[in-house]
């Protein structure tokens, strides 16, 4: 399997304050080893819609990386815009695999339908956003990892037919 570079961009007030107390950043990177895959880009900024939109248009339009995920700012909190920044930088949105995600994390909490992620693409980069909390990232990240190979190999061009192995 292909390695893959992932970005990560969290978003917290407190923690962009204290990044010593992320912990999201060693989970995601233990989950990336599941195919292969690791971080190579990584910042924490608060909840600032505008900030957002221009970092992950930075990243997007960083081609050393293929895809990015967010943590955090997915609720309902008025400084929570996550979603809405996410949505003004998307070209096209991948409303299944937030459906994916909600699928699985039901089964753990029904609060998990108070996330509003969005996924989707700008420049050929895959952007997902995941809630802040350490065990909500494991229960939505673990579910769809492994099919994320294979939308990064599409969006760079693989043409090859899509038979389900
Ligand atoms: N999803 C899963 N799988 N597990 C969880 O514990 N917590 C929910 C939801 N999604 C949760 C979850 C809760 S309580 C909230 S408020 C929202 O994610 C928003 O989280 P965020 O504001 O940290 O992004």
């Amino acid at each position: 399997m292909s390695e893959y570079k992932f970005a990560l961009l969290v978003l917290s007030d407190s923690r962009s304050k204290n990044p010593k107390e992320d912990k999201i950043k060693p989970l995601i990177e233990n989950i990336l080893q599941s195919i292969n895959s690791r971080l190579t880009l990584y910042d924490i900024i608060p909840d600032e819609f505008e900030l957002i939109k221009s970092t992950l248009i930075d990243f997007s339009n960083n081609n050393s990386i293929d895809a990015i995920l967010t943590s955090g700012g997915t609720g309902l909190y008025e400084r929570d815009v996550t979603p809405q920044a996410t949505k003004e930088i998307l070209e096209y949105e991948i409303p299944s695999i937030p459906q994916a995600m909600l699928f699985n994390s039901l089964q753990y909490t029904k609060r998990a339908m108070l996330s509003r992620m969005v996924a989707g693409v700008r420049n050929k980069k895959l952007i997902i956003n995941l809630p802040g909390s350490p065990k909500a990232v494991r229960e939505n990240l673990e579910y769809i990892i492994d099919v994320l190979p294979h939308a990064i190999d599409k969006l760079k061009g693989d043409d090859t037919p899509c038979g389900v192995t």
